[in-house]
């Protein structure tokens, strides 16, 4: 079988390092939806849940899909450990969702998950072909060029790894808005049914921002693969020094052994 080189980058990694600062500012965002009891929810790229778990806390029927396997395995054992019954999760690609069926969930929520997958017209398409007519799709998408801290990682990352691949469309795209409105208006959604807000997600560690960049080194994808390629060049030093520097000057915490440091994102509401 060949290999999925987006499924290999999240794989390699353990995200479940990093999505474990992110539980408060995800308990919140699906509060601030209002997911409530009844509500069919597909979590795209879900991770091992930081989102689905609080939406299934909330009564909803949830339906987690990621590309790592990983992540869908350590989805369904939190789910479990929680006795949430009402939360499954699956593997999947959410450029290509052939295992769902057509206007099958009340809500699509996906947070920094699809904006990762290849081929974003497919991407856009397939949340609206799965979500039914009067539902919702919430996407969370980190900003290019926005000064906060995914968006700057991401832009390091970046500068120590080797170019795309030719056609290679940046996850980044997800989060200018007018790429947001082509690509839903291509899924026949008009733009006057798509709306943007700015939000902030925390992340919060009781360990040391210099501690918090070792787990991006060793568990995050897109930062395992910048340091590779930095490690052959050797700049991996320079690599380390930069991200150390990043994460200093944005930790809020006042107690300077723990980190919390927001990061501003893109908001999307699709109304279907
Ligand atoms: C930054 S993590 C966010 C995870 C989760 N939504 C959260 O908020 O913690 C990105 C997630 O997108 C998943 N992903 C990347 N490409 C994907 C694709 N083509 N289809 C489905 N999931 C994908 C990754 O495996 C990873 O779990």
């Amino acid at each position: 079988m060949s290999v999925n080189p987006n499924q290999a980058m999240w794989e390699k990694g353990d995200f479940t390092r990093i999505a474990e600062t992110m539980r408060e500012s995800g308990d919140a965002l699906i509060e601030s939806i209002g997911v409530g009891k009844g509500l069919k929810v597909l979590d795209l790229g879900c991770g091992d849940g930081t989102t689905a778990l609080p939406s299934a806390r909330r009564g909803a029927d949830v339906l987690g899909v990621d590309i790592a396997r990983n992540l869908v395995a350590a989805g369904n054992a939190r789910a479990k450990a929680e006795g949430l019954t009402n939360c499954s999760f699956q593997e999947g690609d959410a450029s290509n969702l052939h295992e769902l069926g057509d206007r099958s969930f009340d809500l699509v929520v996906s947070i920094f998950g699809a904006m990762f997958a290849p081929k974003p017209f497919d991407v856009a398409k397939e949340m609206v072909r799965v979500t039914r007519p009067g539902g919702r799709i919430v996407m969370g998408n980190w900003i290019p060029g926005d000064p906060t801290l995914v968006a700057q990682i991401l832009k390091i990352s970046s500068s120590y790894s080797p170019p795309p691949p030719e056609g290679f469309v940046s996850p980044m795209t997800w989060g200018i808005e007018g790429n947001v409105i082509e690509r839903f208006a291509a899924a026949g959604v008009p733009s006057e049914k798509v709306s943007f807000l700015r939000d902030t997600y925390t992340f919060r560690s009781s360990r040391s921002p210099a501690a918090f960049v070792a787990d991006f080194k060793n568990f995050y994808g897109p930062t395992m693969t910048a340091f590779a390629a930095a490690e052959q060049n050797g700049k991996s030093a320079d690599l380390q020094q930069e991200l150390e520097a990043l994460f200093e000057r944005q930790n809020r915490s006042e107690n300077k052994d723990a980190t919390s440091i927001p990061a501003t994102f893109l908001r999307v509401t699709v109304a279907v």
